[in-house]
């Protein structure tokens, strides 16, 4: 019998168990030891019903990513379910965990299936850039109908074992998924129960047959945010397919679109994608075996913009926050901020009804650093100046409990110096949230000079339980994500200048995928901020100036690069704004050109990844995919484009050079110059992957 794969027979069921740690993922291992141990219990003539699970922390949760581009090892996935359906014994799936991808696609295949309650059952191919491909897409809307299946197959969100139950996906929930399946599998045989084959029920198509557009109202739904990705719209053709075509030719159709997208460069990057925001979370540089301290409370300072979405982001994992203020204004206006937050999404039906108020429970909102209490990680989300984080921090030595993790949300400031304001410097890092912290996945994890290996632990792990994504930088300006942002700032400025308008090099970096351009992110995030700062250091940008003179700061004034219609948030090229641009480069002495698209993209992209060289020569970041997670889960980057260094390697690292070389010289812009590490791999032939990892940040 198989390693991995285990048979045993208990009177008259056959029980086979899966156990391939970490998540049971089907390798040819897998696939090899269910089809053996299939095949033996149906030719075992005591046999007379069998239940197929698995050891450990999950059911199947998916083919094994590792495998995709190799050249495949039988026997494939879809000869293993055929044996599977055809068995001429009762075969029930018991499942715990998340059953996944491939993983709920056995359990399709199966006659029978039942479930423990906290179970997850899904199919999320399209997250990797994929549509299932052993037969999900037939079956899943034999099923549960198209509609569900769309949801579940288009969207790529996993349901609860109770909806599964509700939709007909699983027969039974169960206590214990071995002890439960083998009852429910006694129960199949002693009433003599029929051979349930998905493949042969089209009683959910009928409704959708006679009217197709119960599939597409779903499907139009459901790809309304798909912009730019190929897979959503594949996958919700291969449900079209379950409803229009017999099960074997929906198969093949299905198959064809499922090889098609895993050939191709998006699902690629989104499988590279998967995996960095794992290798993420991993450490380098940290003795083996340090575990992290327990977080069991938590203390915010300020309930501001950021302090409010970290508070929820807590909350939202079921940890409890003390959220404090310094008056009892400011506290109000934060706690029904995040209220009204709450309330708006179970509106939209995103949370449960009760769920404002259970979270709204667990923050307890107080003025007064004195109240931080036994907090076992502060995060401090105060103003943004040095003075003020110092006079906090200072604070924190005799308020915070002694082992307590510090935090700072600080956006640019240097961790070290703010380390310094206390007597526990190795309890000190930077937790770097996005706005708006309850959305955006990522947590920058800053590690400072002289940050205990433990804490460093407990702010990954505290980052991954409340669902973001951490990823450890060193200190410097701006950190990863900000820094390298800076750069393309500074391009954008410039077009201006050269004779782009914000309309245009806004257009060119939604194009390519983001979800904004730099002139829209900056009326929203307010012009006036940069204004007072430049004033403050004396320094100049003459078409920002203007416009902040003419009392443009962006959304919150109605108008800034662009104009706002009262309530509206839709960026509308404004005419005005071209006459100041005119008006500033005319005074300015400054001649138009035209400004091709392609070139903005390039001076959009290609500075950030000579800064991203920078970063990773100078060891900020510990890899190059590390990079890639910060830009992915920060800033909106196209999941289909890997990240940018990750695309930077499908550009090739020589002709990006070869640019930035061209543009230092045009535009006589030095810091354009390509940095030492990309020229070395860039004259190598090398790519960012070849790198291995190294730096500071481990
Ligand atoms: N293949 C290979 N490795 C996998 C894997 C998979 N499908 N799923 C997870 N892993 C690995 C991870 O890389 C990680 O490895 P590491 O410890 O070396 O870093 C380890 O398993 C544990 O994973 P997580 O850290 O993510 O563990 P969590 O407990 O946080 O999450 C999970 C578990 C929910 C199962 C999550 O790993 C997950 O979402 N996995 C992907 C599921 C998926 O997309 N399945 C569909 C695959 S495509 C498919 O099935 C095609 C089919 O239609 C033919
Ligand atoms: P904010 O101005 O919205 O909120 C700051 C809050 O801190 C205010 O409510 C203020 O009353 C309170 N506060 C000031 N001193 C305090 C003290 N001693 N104790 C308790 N509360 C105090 O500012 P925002 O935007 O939330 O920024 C906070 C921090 O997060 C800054 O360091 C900022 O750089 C950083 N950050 C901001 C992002 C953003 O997009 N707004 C993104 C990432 C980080």
């Amino acid at each position: 019998m198989s390693e991995v794969v285990k048979l045993e027979r208990h009177d008259n069921i056959a029980v086979v168990t899966v156990n391939s740690p970490p998540v049971n993922a089907l390798s040819a291992a897998v696939r090899g030891g269910i089809f053996d141990c299939i095949k033996s219990a149906i030719d075992d003539a005591q046999v007379q019903g069998i239940v197929l699970t698995c050891a450990g922390r999950t059911f199947i949760a998916g083919a094994d990513i590792t495998e995709f581009g190799k050249p495949p090892k039988p026997p494939g996935l879809a000869e293993v379910l055929s044996l599977m359906e055809s068995s001429p014994k009762p075969i029930v799936a018991a499942i715990h965990g998340t059953a996944l991808g491939g993983g709920l696609e056995v359990a399709l295949a199966c006659h029978y299936r039942v479930a423990t309650k906290d179970a997850k059952l899904g199919l999320p191919e399209v997250k990797l850039g994929l549509l299932p491909g052993a037969g999900g897409t037939q079956r899943l809307p034999r099923a549960v109908g198209p509609e569900l299946a769309v949801k579940m197959i288009v969207g790529g969100d996993p349901i609860g074992a109770d909806a599964a139950l509700k939709a007909g996906l699983i027969d039974e929930i169960v206590e214990g998924p071995a002890s439960g399946g083998e009852a429910f599998a006694r129960k199949v045989v002693a009433e003599k129960r029929p051979l349930r084959k998905l493949r042969d029920d089209d009683s959910k198509l009928a409704a959708a047959k006679a009217d197709r557009s119960i599939f597409t109202n779903a499907v139009a739904a459901l790809t309304k945010k798909s912009r730019g990705l190929e897979a959503p719209f594949a996958a919700a053709d291969a449900v079209g397919a379950a409803i229009d075509l017999p099960f074997d030719e929906g198969l093949k159709k299905e198959r064809e679109g499922f090889l098609k997208l895993m050939n191709g460069e998006q699902s690629k990057a989104q499988r590279y994608a998967f995996f960095a925001g794992r290798e993420a979370a991993k450490i380098s540089g940290v003795p083996e075996g340090t575990k992290g301290r327990n977080v069991a409370r938590v203390a915010i300072l300020g309930a501001g913009t950021m302090g409010g979405g970290i508070a929820m982001s807590f909350a939202n994992a079921g940890i409890p926050v003390t959220l404090i203020e310094t008056g009892e204004e400011q506290l109000k206006r934060g706690m029904g901020i995040m209220q009204k937050n709450y309330e708006a999404t179970a509106a939209r039906g995103g949370i449960p009804a009760d769920a404002p108020a259970k979270r709204m429970a667990l923050i307890n909102g107080v003025v007064g650093i004195e109240n931080i209490g036994d907090a076992d990680l502060v995060i401090e989300a105060v103003f943004e100046t040095m003075a003020v984080k110092k006079e906090v921090f200072g604070k924190l030595d005799q308020y915070a409990k002694p082992g307590a993790v510090l935090a700072s949300n600080t956006s640019y400031l240097n961790i070290d110096e703010i380390a310094q304001s206390t007597k526990r410097p190795q309890d000190v890092l930077g937790m770097h949230f996005f706005s708006p912290a309850n959305v955006m996945k990522l947590c920058e994890i800053v590690r400072a000079d002289k940050t205990a290996p433990d804490a460093l632990v407990t702010a990954v792990s505290i980052a991954r339980k409340i669902a973001k994504v951490p990823a450890v930088v060193g200190v410097c300006d701006g950190f990863v994500g900000n820094r390298m942002l800076a750069q393309r700032g500074k391009q954008s400025e410039k077009l201006l200048f050269e004779g782009a308008l914000p309309q245009q090099v806004d257009a060119v970096v939604t194009k390519f995928g983001m979800p904004m351009g730099p002139f829209a992110m900056g009326d929203l995030a307010g012009l006036d901020i940069g204004w007072r700062s430049r004033k403050d250091r004396g320094i100049k940008s003459e078409i920002a100036d203007a416009l902040c003179e003419a009392g443009r700061f962006g959304q919150k004034t109605g108008k800034g690069y662009y104009k706002y219609e009262q309530g509206s948030r839709a960026a509308l090229p404004d005419p005005e704004v071209e006459k100041l641009i005119d008006e500033t480069l005319a005074r300015l002495g400054r001649k138009k050109r035209v400004v091709s698209d392609d070139e903005i993209l390039e001076r959009m992209m290609y500075p950030m990844i000579n800064e991203g060289a920078k970063i990773l020569a100078e060891g900020i970041a510990a890899r190059p995919s590390d990079i890639d997670v910060v830009w992915l889960y920060g800033y909106g980057w196209p999941i289909y484009r890997g990240g940018p260094m990750f695309w930077a390697d499908t550009v090739g690292l020589k002709h990006i050079a070869d640019r930035l070389a061209f543009y230092a010289r045009e535009t006589n812009d030095p810091s354009l110059e390509p940095a030492p590490l990309l020229k070395k791999l860039a004259d190598e032939g090398k790519t960012f992957a070849s790198l291995a990892a190294a730096s500071k940040a481990a």
